[in-house]
């Protein structure tokens, strides 16, 4: 028997960033995403002598450290425990983007698993098929890793408390990645949720965030396309000073990034009009076009070092 599952990445306008106390992935505030389709973490299981990870042939070379086997494989085992699944499986996983790209795959990756798990729980009998739905889905890939509780649902996803739920929001964007530095980040993204509770700007984020992903909504759905670039921007600039004032305090913002996000902004005070913009916990500047931009895009991104979803 082989099971075979993917999921897509989701990139965050309004971020997790702080758990809850309970280290199960309880996020301290609300988050919103758009689905990444194009961008898929491929996961294969099959029967084997202990559980083991391994990389999936036929996609772009993938590596995990220790540490990120462990985190995969623990979840895997969570998940085996929960739906009673005996037996010894290779999971073996891949990206259909460059893993040294900087882009974080672990959402992906983890709701990815879940499903391959749970394809598996219903092929051997363990579960009943419709014994658990996205929803549930989502909240059990949580556990594993936060963000890719958002991975369940597309275009749109929003996460409050244990799990990710559909948000009511047809629009399509394409997406872009500009990237600005391969090299694997000095502080996790794990590591920055912790950190950043020392800072003092962390009083006030959670309702910062409440209140940004109401007027976001807001704003998407009555096409205010500046007022959602606005709002973006605000965001991922409150996180990364979240980084930047936490003890001790981190960055991944450096000259590089700021020189795009320079020239990105005065394009949109020359034109009233660009992409939405947002950064990771990392350099690299995602970039949301409306369909209809597409010349713009071309255009704003020529020259530089590009991932993007349309041909
Ligand atoms: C900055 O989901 O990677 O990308 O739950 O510890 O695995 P863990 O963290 P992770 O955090 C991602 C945070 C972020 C913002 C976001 O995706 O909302």
């Amino acid at each position: 028997m082989r099971i075979e599952a993917s999921a897509p990445s989701n990139i965050a306008l309004i971020k997790y960033m702080g758990k809850g106390v309970s280290g199960s992935n309880l996020p301290a505030n609300v988050s919103m995403s758009y689905t990444l389709e194009n961008m898929r973490t491929f996961v294969t299981i099959e029967s084997g002598t202990e559980d083991t990870w391994l990389p999936l042939e036929g996609y772009a070379p993938l590596s995990l450290s220790d540490a990120g086997r462990k985190k995969f494989l623990d979840h895997f085992s969570r998940l085996k425990a929960r739906w009673s699944i005996t037996g010894q499986y290779t999971v073996r996983s891949a990206n259909n983007f460059p893993s040294d790209c900087g882009l974080a795959s672990s959402a992906s990756s983890f709701a990815a698993l879940t499903l391959a798990t749970w394809q598996l729980a219903v092929k051997t009998g363990a579960a009943d098929e419709d014994t658990e739905n996205a929803e549930s889905l989502s909240r059990l890939s949580r556990l594993g890793s936060g963000s890719s509780c958002r991975s369940f649902f597309s275009p749109w996803s929003m996460w409050r408390g244990e799990g990710a739920q559909d948000l009511s929001l047809t629009l399509k964007l394409d997406h872009a990645v500009i990237i600005i530095e391969k090299t694997k980040k000095e502080v996790s993204s794990t590591e920055a949720h912790r950190r950043i509770e020392s800072s003092l700007l962390y009083a006030g984020r959670s309702e910062r965030a409440t209140t940004r992903m109401e007027e976001l909504l807001s704003a998407l759905r009555q096409n205010h396309w500046e007022s959602a670039y606005e709002l973006c921007w605000n965001e991922f600039i409150d996180m990364h000073a979240l980084f930047e004032t936490s003890r001790p305090a981190f960055g991944y913002m450096g000259a590089a990034t700021w020189d795009v996000l320079t020239k990105l902004r005065a394009d949109w005070t020359a034109l009233g009009d660009g992409p939405l913009i947002t950064l990771d916990a990392g350099p690299n500047i995602h970039l949301l076009y409306r369909p209809e931009q597409r010349e713009l895009a071309e255009r704003q991104l020529t020259g530089l070092n590009v991932i993007k979803s349309w041909k």
